[in-house]
Protein backbone atom coordinates (compact mmCIF):
# COMPACT_ATOMS: atom_id res chain seq x y z
CA UNK A 1 0.00 0.00 0.00
CA UNK A 2 1.49 3.58 -0.73
CA UNK A 3 -0.30 6.55 1.17
CA UNK A 4 0.60 9.87 1.33
CA UNK A 5 1.52 11.17 4.19
CA UNK A 6 0.32 14.76 5.91
CA UNK A 7 3.32 16.55 6.85
CA UNK A 8 4.40 17.46 10.38
CA UNK A 9 4.00 21.62 11.24
CA UNK A 10 5.70 23.00 14.05
CA UNK A 11 4.75 25.59 16.42
CA UNK A 12 6.99 28.23 18.21
CA UNK A 13 5.18 29.15 21.44
CA UNK A 14 6.79 32.54 22.45
CA UNK A 15 3.87 34.23 23.94
CA UNK A 16 5.47 34.72 27.14
CA UNK A 17 5.86 38.50 28.81
CA UNK A 18 9.15 37.74 29.58
CA UNK A 19 8.95 39.59 33.10
CA UNK A 20 11.39 37.94 35.02
CA UNK A 21 13.84 39.52 32.44
CA UNK A 22 12.74 43.36 32.61
CA UNK A 23 14.23 46.08 32.72
CA UNK A 24 15.58 44.37 29.30
CA UNK A 25 12.41 43.63 27.91
CA UNK A 26 10.45 46.97 28.51
CA UNK A 27 13.02 48.06 25.68
CA UNK A 28 13.18 44.71 23.21
CA UNK A 29 11.49 42.08 23.00
CA UNK A 30 12.68 38.70 24.59
CA UNK A 31 12.71 36.95 20.82
CA UNK A 32 15.49 39.36 19.81
CA UNK A 33 17.39 39.45 22.74
CA UNK A 34 21.09 37.46 21.85
CA UNK A 35 22.38 34.44 22.77
CA UNK A 36 26.23 34.96 21.93
CA UNK A 37 25.89 35.27 17.64
CA UNK A 38 21.83 35.33 17.17
CA UNK A 39 18.89 36.67 18.53
CA UNK A 40 17.18 33.97 20.77
CA UNK A 41 14.29 33.12 18.23
CA UNK A 42 17.26 31.80 16.24
CA UNK A 43 17.20 28.88 18.18
CA UNK A 44 13.73 27.12 18.04
CA UNK A 45 13.63 27.74 14.64
CA UNK A 46 16.95 26.09 14.21
CA UNK A 47 15.73 23.13 15.97
CA UNK A 48 12.38 23.06 14.17
CA UNK A 49 14.08 23.12 10.55
CA UNK A 50 16.75 20.23 12.18
CA UNK A 51 13.78 18.29 12.46
CA UNK A 52 12.66 18.26 8.98
CA UNK A 53 9.44 20.79 9.62
CA UNK A 54 9.02 23.71 7.60
CA UNK A 55 5.52 24.92 7.78
CA UNK A 56 5.99 27.06 11.09
CA UNK A 57 3.67 28.89 13.23
CA UNK A 58 4.80 31.28 15.56
CA UNK A 59 2.99 32.67 18.12
CA UNK A 60 3.45 36.11 20.05
CA UNK A 61 1.95 38.09 22.71
CA UNK A 62 0.14 41.52 20.90
CA UNK A 63 3.26 43.95 21.71
CA UNK A 64 5.57 41.34 19.41
CA UNK A 65 4.03 40.33 16.85
CA UNK A 66 4.38 43.38 14.62
CA UNK A 67 8.10 43.72 15.50
CA UNK A 68 8.57 40.14 15.21
CA UNK A 69 6.79 39.14 11.76
CA UNK A 70 8.64 42.84 10.25
CA UNK A 71 11.76 41.06 11.09
CA UNK A 72 11.68 37.12 10.53
CA UNK A 73 9.34 37.73 7.22
CA UNK A 74 7.46 34.92 5.71
CA UNK A 75 10.64 32.61 6.08
CA UNK A 76 11.54 32.33 2.07
CA UNK A 77 14.96 32.76 2.76
CA UNK A 78 15.31 29.82 4.95
CA UNK A 79 12.64 27.89 2.89
CA UNK A 80 10.14 27.45 5.46
CA UNK A 81 6.91 29.39 5.70
CA UNK A 82 6.25 30.72 9.18
CA UNK A 83 2.55 31.62 9.92
CA UNK A 84 2.28 34.03 13.00
CA UNK A 85 -0.52 34.35 15.58
CA UNK A 86 -1.03 36.05 19.13
CA UNK A 87 -1.49 34.47 22.07
CA UNK A 88 -3.31 37.18 24.14
CA UNK A 89 -2.14 36.02 28.01
CA UNK A 90 0.01 33.37 28.40
CA UNK A 91 -2.91 31.00 29.61
CA UNK A 92 -0.98 27.53 29.11
CA UNK A 93 1.32 25.88 27.03
CA UNK A 94 -1.24 23.99 25.73
CA UNK A 95 -3.12 26.41 24.16
CA UNK A 96 -1.01 26.49 21.26
CA UNK A 97 -3.38 23.71 20.29
CA UNK A 98 -6.30 25.73 20.17
CA UNK A 99 -4.86 29.05 18.77
CA UNK A 100 -3.15 26.80 15.94
CA UNK A 101 -6.20 24.30 15.05
CA UNK A 102 -6.45 25.84 11.93
CA UNK A 103 -2.88 26.24 10.87
CA UNK A 104 -2.66 22.19 12.42
CA UNK A 105 -5.17 21.19 10.23
CA UNK A 106 -5.41 17.79 11.08
CA UNK A 107 -2.17 17.29 10.65
CA UNK A 108 1.07 16.04 13.26
CA UNK A 109 2.56 18.67 15.47
CA UNK A 110 5.56 19.50 17.06
CA UNK A 111 5.89 22.05 19.38
CA UNK A 112 8.54 24.23 20.70
CA UNK A 113 8.99 26.75 23.81
CA UNK A 114 10.46 29.82 22.03
CA UNK A 115 13.13 29.84 24.50
CA UNK A 116 14.44 26.55 24.47
CA UNK A 117 17.77 25.68 22.93
CA UNK A 118 18.90 21.95 22.39
CA UNK A 119 22.19 21.02 20.78
CA UNK A 120 23.80 17.77 20.95
CA UNK A 121 25.27 14.76 18.50
CA UNK A 122 22.63 12.98 18.67
CA UNK A 123 19.98 15.05 19.19
CA UNK A 124 19.31 15.78 15.58
CA UNK A 125 19.07 12.33 14.95
CA UNK A 126 16.20 12.09 18.00
CA UNK A 127 14.35 15.07 16.24
CA UNK A 128 14.31 12.89 13.20
CA UNK A 129 13.18 9.48 14.72
CA UNK A 130 10.54 12.03 16.69
CA UNK A 131 9.23 13.32 13.82
CA UNK A 132 9.23 10.68 11.76
CA UNK A 133 7.02 8.58 14.25
CA UNK A 134 3.29 9.68 13.17
CA UNK A 135 1.60 7.41 16.27
CA UNK A 136 1.08 9.14 19.40
CA UNK A 137 3.27 11.65 21.52
CA UNK A 138 7.26 12.14 21.73
CA UNK A 139 8.51 13.91 24.38
CA UNK A 140 12.27 15.04 25.12
CA UNK A 141 13.32 14.16 29.14
CA UNK A 142 16.68 14.86 30.29
CA UNK A 143 17.44 15.14 34.27
CA UNK A 144 17.67 18.37 36.09
CA UNK A 145 19.41 19.28 39.32
CA UNK A 146 16.26 21.75 40.36
CA UNK A 147 13.18 18.98 39.73
CA UNK A 148 10.43 21.43 41.55
CA UNK A 149 10.48 23.36 39.11
CA UNK A 150 9.30 21.30 36.08
CA UNK A 151 7.18 18.35 34.82
CA UNK A 152 8.75 15.64 35.92
CA UNK A 153 8.57 11.74 35.33
CA UNK A 154 7.25 8.86 37.98
CA UNK A 155 8.89 5.02 36.89
CA UNK A 156 7.77 2.00 37.48
CA UNK A 157 10.88 -0.42 38.90
CA UNK A 158 10.98 -2.48 35.19
CA UNK A 159 11.99 1.94 33.54
CA UNK A 160 8.77 1.95 32.63
CA UNK A 161 6.76 5.45 32.83
CA UNK A 162 4.18 5.55 35.08
CA UNK A 163 3.35 9.20 36.21
CA UNK A 164 4.08 12.91 35.22
CA UNK A 165 3.70 15.60 37.76
CA UNK A 166 3.89 19.18 37.43
CA UNK A 167 6.82 21.16 39.57
CA UNK A 168 6.11 18.43 42.33
CA UNK A 169 7.13 18.97 46.01
CA UNK A 170 8.41 15.71 46.52
CA UNK A 171 10.13 14.62 43.10
CA UNK A 172 10.41 11.03 42.28
CA UNK A 173 13.20 11.65 39.66
CA UNK A 174 14.78 13.90 38.20
CA UNK A 175 13.90 13.35 34.62
CA UNK A 176 12.20 16.34 33.30
CA UNK A 177 10.07 17.34 30.49
CA UNK A 178 11.67 19.60 28.09
CA UNK A 179 9.98 22.19 25.99
CA UNK A 180 10.01 20.21 23.06
CA UNK A 181 6.66 18.08 22.09
CA UNK A 182 5.70 15.96 18.95
CA UNK A 183 2.00 15.08 18.83
CA UNK A 184 -0.46 13.59 16.32
CA UNK A 185 -3.40 15.13 14.96
CA UNK A 186 -5.20 14.17 18.03
CA UNK A 187 -3.85 16.39 20.18
CA UNK A 188 -6.07 19.32 19.28
CA UNK A 189 -9.27 17.68 20.48
CA UNK A 190 -7.46 16.70 23.81
CA UNK A 191 -6.44 20.51 24.40
CA UNK A 192 -9.77 20.97 23.63
CA UNK A 193 -11.24 19.09 26.51
CA UNK A 194 -8.95 20.46 28.99
CA UNK A 195 -9.72 22.38 31.92
CA UNK A 196 -7.50 25.26 33.57
CA UNK A 197 -4.85 23.56 36.44
CA UNK A 198 -5.48 25.25 40.10
CA UNK A 199 -2.59 27.68 38.86
CA UNK A 200 -5.60 29.04 35.84
CA UNK A 201 -3.24 27.47 33.08
CA UNK A 202 -3.96 24.58 30.25
CA UNK A 203 -1.38 22.59 31.41
CA UNK A 204 0.92 20.49 28.34
CA UNK A 205 1.43 17.77 31.56
CA UNK A 206 -2.39 17.34 31.15
CA UNK A 207 -1.85 16.39 27.41
CA UNK A 208 1.17 14.32 27.90
CA UNK A 209 -0.88 12.06 30.95
CA UNK A 210 -3.37 11.46 28.25
CA UNK A 211 -0.87 10.00 25.60
CA UNK A 212 0.76 8.30 28.73
CA UNK A 213 -2.65 6.76 29.92
CA UNK A 214 -3.12 5.52 26.49
CA UNK A 215 0.36 4.12 26.42
CA UNK A 216 1.16 6.10 23.43
CA UNK A 217 3.41 8.58 24.98
CA UNK A 218 7.44 8.00 23.20
CA UNK A 219 10.43 8.98 25.31
CA UNK A 220 13.14 10.42 23.66
CA UNK A 221 16.21 11.26 26.56
CA UNK A 222 18.92 13.57 26.30
CA UNK A 223 22.09 11.75 26.83
CA UNK A 224 24.24 13.80 29.41
CA UNK A 225 26.69 15.32 26.47
CA UNK A 226 23.42 17.02 25.04
CA UNK A 227 22.47 20.61 25.70
CA UNK A 228 19.43 22.08 26.93
CA UNK A 229 18.96 25.41 28.14
CA UNK A 230 16.48 27.67 28.41
CA UNK A 231 16.97 32.00 28.35
CA UNK A 232 14.18 32.95 30.55
CA UNK A 233 16.42 34.37 33.83
CA UNK A 234 19.35 36.55 33.89
CA UNK A 235 21.73 33.25 35.15
CA UNK A 236 20.05 31.04 32.15
CA UNK A 237 20.54 33.82 29.11
CA UNK A 238 23.77 34.85 30.16
CA UNK A 239 24.82 30.49 30.68
CA UNK A 240 23.43 30.21 27.31
CA UNK A 241 25.60 32.81 25.74
CA UNK A 242 28.83 31.65 27.75
CA UNK A 243 27.86 27.80 26.08
CA UNK A 244 26.70 28.76 22.45
CA UNK A 245 30.29 30.78 22.02
CA UNK A 246 32.10 27.67 23.79
CA UNK A 247 30.74 25.27 21.36
CA UNK A 248 31.30 27.25 18.89
CA UNK A 249 35.09 28.67 19.22
CA UNK A 250 36.64 25.34 20.90
CA UNK A 251 34.02 22.28 19.09
CA UNK A 252 33.59 24.54 15.89
CA UNK A 253 29.82 23.08 16.68
CA UNK A 254 27.15 25.42 14.84
CA UNK A 255 24.75 25.72 17.48
CA UNK A 256 20.96 27.90 16.19
CA UNK A 257 21.65 28.81 12.65
CA UNK A 258 18.89 28.83 10.81
CA UNK A 259 20.71 29.04 7.50
CA UNK A 260 22.97 26.28 8.11
CA UNK A 261 20.05 23.86 9.22
CA UNK A 262 17.72 24.77 6.34
CA UNK A 263 21.17 24.00 3.81
CA UNK A 264 21.40 20.88 6.00
CA UNK A 265 17.87 19.82 5.67
CA UNK A 266 17.59 20.78 1.72
CA UNK A 267 15.41 23.65 2.44
CA UNK A 268 17.68 25.42 0.35
CA UNK A 269 20.37 25.10 -1.94
CA UNK A 270 23.93 25.70 -1.88
CA UNK A 271 23.49 28.44 -4.51
CA UNK A 272 20.60 29.96 -2.52
CA UNK A 273 23.08 29.63 1.26
CA UNK A 274 25.67 31.64 -0.88
CA UNK A 275 23.43 34.30 -1.57
CA UNK A 276 22.52 34.68 1.74
CA UNK A 277 26.01 34.86 2.88
CA UNK A 278 26.18 37.67 0.65
CA UNK A 279 23.45 39.76 1.74
CA UNK A 280 24.95 39.84 5.05
CA UNK A 281 27.99 41.37 3.50
CA UNK A 282 32.15 41.19 5.20
CA UNK A 283 30.86 39.77 8.75
CA UNK A 284 31.93 37.25 11.20
CA UNK A 285 28.55 35.46 10.91
CA UNK A 286 28.73 35.40 7.47
CA UNK A 287 32.23 34.65 7.37
CA UNK A 288 31.67 31.52 9.76
CA UNK A 289 28.90 30.42 7.73
CA UNK A 290 31.30 30.40 4.68
CA UNK A 291 33.71 28.02 6.81
CA UNK A 292 30.70 25.90 7.26
CA UNK A 293 30.42 25.05 3.79
CA UNK A 294 33.53 23.55 3.82
CA UNK A 295 32.86 21.24 6.99
P1 LIG B 1 7.79 31.22 31.04
O1 LIG B 1 8.96 30.61 31.74
O2 LIG B 1 6.54 31.47 31.78
O3 LIG B 1 8.38 32.54 30.32
P2 LIG B 1 7.90 34.01 30.02
O4 LIG B 1 8.52 34.43 28.73
O5 LIG B 1 6.41 34.12 30.11
O6 LIG B 1 8.63 34.86 31.12
P3 LIG B 1 8.21 35.35 32.57
O7 LIG B 1 7.76 34.15 33.34
O8 LIG B 1 9.53 35.90 33.05
O9 LIG B 1 7.19 36.43 32.41
O10 LIG B 1 7.44 30.29 29.80
C1 LIG B 1 8.43 29.58 29.09
C2 LIG B 1 8.27 29.79 27.62
O11 LIG B 1 7.00 29.38 27.19
C3 LIG B 1 8.46 31.22 27.20
O12 LIG B 1 9.25 31.20 26.01
C4 LIG B 1 7.08 31.71 26.88
C5 LIG B 1 6.31 30.43 26.57
N1 LIG B 1 4.93 30.46 27.03
C6 LIG B 1 3.99 31.03 26.22
O13 LIG B 1 4.31 31.52 25.14
N2 LIG B 1 2.68 31.01 26.59
C7 LIG B 1 2.27 30.47 27.77
O14 LIG B 1 1.06 30.47 28.06
C8 LIG B 1 3.27 29.89 28.64
C9 LIG B 1 2.88 29.29 29.94
C10 LIG B 1 4.58 29.90 28.22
Amino acid sequence: GHHIMSERVGIILAGGSGSRLRPITNFTTKQFLPIYDKPLIFYSISTLINAGISEILIILNDQDLNKCSEALGDGEDWGVKFHYAVQKEPKGIAEAFLIGETFINNRSSCLILGDNIFHGSNVETKLSVASKNEIGAGIFVTKVRNPERFGILNYYKNGKPKSIVEKPKNPKSSSAVTGLYFYDKDVVEIAKKLKPSPRGELEITDINRRYLSENKLNIYNLSSSDLWLDAGTFDSLAEATDIVKTYKNKNNAAIGSPELAALKSGFISTTKYKKLIKAYGNVPYANWLEEKLDD
